[in-house]
């Protein structure tokens, strides 16, 4: 069954078990109210209707106002109570979800889409929200009250009762078979979901493209159709989860019918009062709503554990690189690299093949090659985005295995060839990563980006927002705030990848004289299409389709009749140096 979810579960709830405790105790209060109703409608009926005794009436009205009080106070702490339970079970369990998600690999994400993350992290967890409240104060409060009302029913005349009780346990069986379906469908609609938000998010983030293409009706309709699947599904849960109540509506009324042909019998042959009878149907009455709300939250549990199911599933995915039980912080490095006979690939295809080089503290290493080569790849393995399939790779003689990730990544700034930027002030873009830093530090990195200029004419200078994804920075100046922030983290090792390919030349001949200082005494791997950029670089590692076909010095390759001469030349003849 479903043990290991509820056991999983209730982990989580055990923090709150003093709210637990308190409901418990508020729900007993509840189904007491209840059950006291119930039974008082038989003195009621007996000695203020039947005998008209007048001394008992002035009780009526206290007895009345103080049940409904003591009801209400008693369901407004249980309420409170296991409501905000829940919530923080759920509030605990997103930060869980969330941190475990930030934990996975690289490669986790190349796989799954962050649309359907996200409808893990937000309309699951909703949904087991919703569910955990309901199920803890409802199984707890409903069946407490059925139980009394039972008790008080039995009390009062146990053959009637036994025959009104008969008609009951029948309800459960729609009732279980409707939460079959619900669960299975919710489970669908749940991936629907998934799904629109994917569909959802991509639109967003490509409206450029969109819009450039033409491509809104294509797309419109995409999302309709994903958005109709959606509604199919959640139609047909609907369609089961209307059907129950009026089910057992029926079947209760099937009940009632019987309990009220019956027990008039017994009254008329004089073997219960009327009081009694009365007593029991108050009792029946009562129980429909407590039964009503059993049979849905059989279907909210349903609904819960498809959601708990897929939660927990994230939650349990493996996080493939991680610190090793006996990793060690790595202090601040030199800034030696060695790649040793590195293989790696993403799926089946191999990218990386047997691929050595060695960069000594200080050095400038270039990798260029044709688009797909894999030089990306080196800077993500480097950065143990991915860990290799075969070799190691080495930074100050240690294999980056062996040291916590946070030490290895300390020792690393990266700009990466995809610029992004936080939907945040230009100086907390600049500042990600080091959030300490001192101002003077700020202005030093804005300035060696030469990024000063432009962020000075930004409505607000550094405080300015950016919007989403940068989107109100041109393609060079989201760079530059990217350099910063790199050159803001001093690490001994710097990676640049494309760093500064949208940059017009004059720019970038500036950014690369202050890169060339910043080069200095750290180790640089420099990616870039751009042979003029890579010209001055101690080494340059000419990657072709995952191998090294050329290394040297410029002139050293332009001299050989290689590859490497081949791109150089032809960057020249288009006329330009680029
Ligand atoms: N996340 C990924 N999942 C699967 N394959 C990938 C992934 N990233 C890159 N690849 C593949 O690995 C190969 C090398 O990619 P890489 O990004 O390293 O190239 P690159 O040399 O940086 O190219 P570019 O100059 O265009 O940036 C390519 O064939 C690419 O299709
Ligand atoms: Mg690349």
């Amino acid at each position: 069954m479903n043990w290991d979810i509820y056991r999983k579960l209730l982990s989580y709830v055990r923090p709150y078990k003093g709210r637990l405790f308190v409901s418990v105790i508020a729900s007993i209060g509840v189904a007491g109210s209840d059950a006291a109703a119930a039974k008082l409608v038989q003195p009621f009926i007996d000695w203020i209707v039947v005998e008209a005794r007048a001394d008992l009436l002035s009780y009526v009205p206290f007895i009345v106002i103080g049940l409904a009080s003591f009801k209400g106070i008693s369901r407004y702490v249980q309420e409170y109570f296991i409501r905000t339970a829940g919530q923080l079970v759920m509030f605990d369990l997103r930060n869980e979800v969330f941190g475990h998600t930030l934990a996975l690999s690289m490669r986790y994400f190349s796989r799954v889409s962050s649309g359907t993350v996200m409808s893990r992290i937000l309309n699951d967890i909703t949904i087991m929200q919703a569910s955990v409240a309901e199920v803890l104060v409802g199984l707890l409060k409903e069946v407490l009250t059925l139980v009394s009302l039972t008790v008080v029913a039995f009390y009062a005349d146990w053959k009637m009762a036994l025959m009104a009780f008969v008609v009951l346990p029948l309800t459960a069986w729609p009732a279980s078979a409707i939460g079959k379906r619900i669960k299975s469908y919710s489970k669908k609609g749940q991936t629907a979901m998934g799904e629109l938000t994917a569909a959802l998010e991509q639109s967003m983030s490509g409206i450029k493209v969109i819009k450039a293409f033409g491509t809104e009706q294509k797309e419109y309709d995409k999302f309709e159709a994903e958005n109709r699947s959606f509604y199919s599904f959640f139609r047909k849960v609907i369609k089961y989860d209307a059907a129950s109540s009026p089910v057992m509506e029926i079947l209760l009324s099937l009940g009632g019918a019987a309990v009220i042909w019956y027990g008039l019998h017994r009254v008329f042959e004089g073997k219960m009062t009327q009081g009694e009878l009365f007593s029991i149907l108050a009792a029946v009455m009562f129980m429909y709503t407590p039964a009503k709300k059993l049979s849905k939250l059989y279907n909210r549990i349903q609904q819960a554990i498809g959601a708990a199911e897929r939660v927990f599933e994230l939650r349990a995915e493996p996080v493939e690189i991680h610190d090793t039980s006996d990793a060690v912080a790595m202090p601040r490095v030199r800034g030696e690299i060695v790649f040793d006979r590195v293989g790696f690939s993403y799926g089946d295809e191999q990218v990386l093949e047997d691929f050595s080089f060695t960069a000594a503290p200080g050095e400038v290493v270039a990798l260029v090659g044709a688009s797909g080569a894999g030089k990306s790849t080196v800077a993500g393995l480097l950065n143990r985005f991915y860990d290799v399939s075969e070799g190691s790779v080495r930074v100050d003689g240690t294999d980056i295995r062996e040291v916590t990730l946070d030490s290895l990544r300390a020792n690393l700034a990266l700009v990466d060839q995809e610029t992004f930027l936080f939907n945040e002030s230009v100086r907390n873009n600049v500042l990600y990563g080091c959030p300490e830093a001192e101002d003077s530090k700020l202005n030093d990195a804005i300035d060696q980006a030469y990024a000063r200029e432009f962020i000075e004419q930004l409505p607000q200078g550094v405080e300015t927002g950016i919007g989403n994804r940068g989107v109100r920075l041109s393609g060079g100046q989201r760079q530059r705030i990217c350099i910063a922030r790199a050159i803001l983290r001093d690490a001994p090792i710097l990676i640049l990848d494309e760093a500064t390919s949208a940059l017009d030349t004059e720019s970038e001949a500036m950014v690369q004289k202050a890169l060339q200082n910043l080069m200095h005494n750290r180790t640089t791997l420099v990616i870039a299409h751009r042979l003029s950029t890579v010209m001055h670089a101690d080494k340059i590692l000419v990657l072709d389709k995952g191998k090294i076909v050329e290394q040297g010095r410029h002139d050293q390759l332009v001299a050989q009749d290689g590859l490497y001469r081949r791109l150089y030349t032809m960057q020249f003849q288009n006329g330009n140096e680029e």
